[in-house]
């Protein structure tokens, strides 16, 4: 509906976009002209340049403190392919993966795709939207395959700590089952909080984990499509059949750029996340300071979770409000602002907002927000 208010020449303002709102920067863009003209158009090994494998190790040993080969990679058309071949590897039909949630809603239907039966297990808010061990232990049955972990999370924004990781690995490993660890936004952390990858954790825990990465959100890089996994060497080498078999590896060109975007200075990543710490500090300040709404203070990626509950069983615009659904489709209607209803990602009773948009558009935005709810 968004995009039909838009199409229309409506003045809508969005913030239901998943990627940055920069443009990919220069030297990476230079890097995939570049591959074009030096003729490098031809196929690459189905799992990815070795060069690019080389580059990821070299990202993981410094962003994420752990050491792979570049036999333990695999490279996919993005962070998402990677899931999908991850979870098609280990799953047989009838296999539970357990998804702690709330949780990018992929998840559950790239886990259906693959035969197994999706099990989520939801943090509230109290818990800061972070499932506990105890939680997760309680969900695992003989049965269980895989633990679905995100962090930092979309859509909650939360970073599982070095302590809560620990004790999900410890769960993981007396357990007896895989975990795919989807790292994408490790670089978007604010405060100078620390990143925990979880395959950092131990050679048990490594040996049992699928590291999901990419240059997608770090590198404002959506459209390029490439992204990494890492895994033990007989894990990686199946992910790389399945590639060889279906879609064999991403662009050539893009697999180029990529390259630079590992390898290259890493401060333009910097100034993304300094800009979307702005955005963070900006979009929460002012939205608690609105009646009736409220929203925890994330520490990674680019969302804010925006409680919405005081509004259910109520009337607005004459109209009932049952759920988040209901509220997010009468604020685009009535207001004009396009939001992510939290339903669907096992949160009810949230509005997911991306800051991954201008300043301008964010005040913009909360304006609405405030006259939606006064002339309710
Ligand atoms: C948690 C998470 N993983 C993966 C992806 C997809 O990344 P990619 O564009 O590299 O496929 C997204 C995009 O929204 C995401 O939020």
């Amino acid at each position: 509906m968004y995009k039909q208010m838009k199409a229309r020449g409506e003045d809508v303002v969005g913030f239901g976009a998943g990627e940055p709102d920069f443009p990919t920067p220069e030297r990476i863009k230079a890097a995939g002209i570049a591959a074009i003209m030096g003729d490098h158009t031809r196929y690459t090994p189905a799992s990815g340049l070795p060069s690019l494998k080389e580059a990821a190790c070299l990202r993981l040993k410094l962003d994420c403190g752990v050491e792979y080969t570049p036999d333990q990679i695999v490279v996919a058309s993005g962070a998402k392919h990677n899931v999908y071949i991850a979870l098609m590897t280990l799953c047989n039909p009838g296999d539970e993966v357990v998804i702690l949630a709330p949780y990018w809603v992929s998840y559950s239907e790239m886990v259906q795709q693959a035969g197994a039966v999706p099990v989520i297990v939801a943090a509230t808010e109290a818990q800061q939207f972070k499932v506990s061990a105890a939680q997760l232990e309680a969900a695992i049955t003989e049965n269980t395959k895989v633990v679905m972990l995100n962090s930092p999370s979309n859509p909650t924004g939360m970073v599982y700590s070095r302590e809560e990781l620990q004790a999900i690995a410890d769960v993981c490993v007396r357990r007896n089952v895989y975990v795919i660890a989807d790292e994408i936004y490790c670089n978007l952390i604010y405060d100078d909080l620390e990143f925990v990858s979880f395959a950092s954790l131990g050679e048990d825990v490594k040996e049992r984990t699928i590291l999901i990465n990419g240059v997608s959100k770090s590198y404002a890089m959506t459209g390029w499509r490439v992204g990494y996994a890492a895994a033990n060497k007989q894990i990686a080498k199946v992910m790389g059949n399945y590639l060889s078999h279906s879609t064999s590896a991403p662009s050539t060109v893009s697999q180029y750029a990529a390259i630079e975007a590992l390898t290259g200075t890493q401060e333009d990543i910097d100034a993304m996340r300094l800009e979307f710490q702005e955005r963070r500090d900006h979009l929460v300040e002012r939205m608690n300071r609105i009646e009736g709404v409220s929203c925890l203070r994330p520490q990674g990626a680019f969302y804010v979770m925006m409680n919405m509950e005081s509004f259910i069983g109520k009337e607005m615009y004459g109209q009932m409000i049952h759920d988040d659904v209901d509220f997010a489709k009468l604020f685009l209607e009535k207001g004009k602002v396009a939001t992510v209803p939290c339903s669907s990602f096992a949160a009810p009773g949230y509005i997911r907002w991306s800051y991954a948009t201008s300043m301008r558009e964010i005040d913009k935005g909360l304006d609405r927000l405030e006259q939606f709810i006064k002339n309710a």
